[in-house]
């Protein structure tokens, strides 16, 4: 590495450490996705208060569906970037949310101008970080952008090196690919004029994660049948980042039992994922971990469903957590 590219590299690890310490002293964040957004407290509230929404979409089959459904788990889940933009929990669907883009998108070092990003930044990555410090504007992948989204060929060149070579992520499996790739194309507007086809904006609530939960835990199920644990057990981390979500949503001091709750639960998601990496998975004791875990995330479906007024779900407490 020459000395310029380490000065620059060191300099902006410094500076980020230094704004996010400017950052917690003056500016306390209540939800992480803070640390990503502009400042102003409207704008994040807008974005903090955005529902999981989809444009409807028609499969040809259960198959295409549970390969969208995962395609969309695996696009929320920060892990499948890797390096340095998993550790600030940036997952694609930061950048993009819910497949758009996002106005209000600010990355110390990362932006230029709100809704910037340079995704060559050398933060990012050691392998195409270059000199220069030149954000673009994040595109909505619903809209045509510069890749052809049908052509599967070009967006798996794209995506592999986005993960592996921008973001120093680790590389993914064909499936991990396939999954993406099938979202994408099924995100992506085929008509403009088709008004039935856009999103209906709705607010946010804690049904959006427990929904998306629900959903993941049955592809779950799904990965191992067909001895894809790989998935499986990146699928438990998207889980376990929805439940992460929740809890710190759940921040109230009457709430500390039920974070409890949620804590414990995403422990014993952890055990599964141990379970699914040895070579040889003990298929019955995955079966009753996974139906003694699934009740027990029933429990804390119904109690997280209670006692959703008293956490940041409830949009009145986050704007007055906000102070807006
Ligand atoms: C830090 C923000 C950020 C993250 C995280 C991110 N992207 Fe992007 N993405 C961008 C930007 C900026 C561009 C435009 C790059 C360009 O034009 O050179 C882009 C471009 C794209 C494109 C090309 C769109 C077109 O114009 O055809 C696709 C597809 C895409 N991203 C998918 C993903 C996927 C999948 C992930 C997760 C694996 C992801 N992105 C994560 C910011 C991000």
């Amino acid at each position: 590495m020459d000395s310029c590219r380490f000065i620059k590299i060191f300099s902006t690890i410094s500076l980020m450490v230094i704004g996010f310490a400017t950052l917690r002293a003056d500016d306390h964040l209540i939800l992480h996705a803070q640390s990503w957004l502009v400042k102003d407290k409207s704008a994040q509230y807008d974005i903090l208060s955005e529902s999981y929404s989809k444009a409807p979409i028609n499969f040809t089959n259960r198959e295409e569906e549970i390969a969208y459904q995962i395609g969309e788990a695996l696009f929320r889940t920060p892990i499948i970037l890797g390096g340095q933009a998993a550790k600030a929990r940036l997952s694609c669907n930061s950048c993009h949310l819910n497949g758009g883009d996002n106005k209000y998108f600010l990355f110390p070092n990362i932006s230029g101008a709100a809704g910037t990003a340079d995704v060559s930044n050398s933060f990012f990555s050691s392998f195409r970080g270059n000199q220069n410090f030149d954000p673009v504007i994040i595109p909505n992948l619903r809209k045509k952008g510069k890749i052809p989204v049908q052509d599967s060929q070009k967006l798996r060149i794209f995506i592999r090196g986005l993960i592996v070579e921008e973001f120093n992520g680790n590389e993914p499996s064909k499936a991990t690919l396939d999954y993406l790739i099938i979202y994408l194309q099924k995100i992506a507007v085929k008509d403009v004029k088709d008004k039935s086809l856009e999103i209906k904006r709705t607010k946010l609530s804690v049904n959006d994660p427990i929904r998306m939960v629900e959903q993941i835990i049955d592809n779950i199920d799904y990965s191992v049948e067909n001895n894809d644990e790989n998935t499986a057990i990146l699928l438990i981390a998207a889980i376990r980042h929805q439940m992460g979500l929740i809890y710190e949503r759940y921040q109230h001091p009457i709430l500390r039992e039920t974070q409890k709750e949620i804590l414990n639960s995403s422990n014993n998601l952890a055990l599964i994922s141990n379970l699914l990496r040895d070579n040889n998975p003990n298929d019955e004791l995955y079966i009753l971990y996974m139906k003694n875990w699934k009740n027990e995330f029933q429990s804390l479906r119904n109690r997280l469903i209670y006692n959703e007024s008293k956490s940041l779900y409830s949009l009145n407490n986050l704007r007055s957590s906000l102070k807006i």
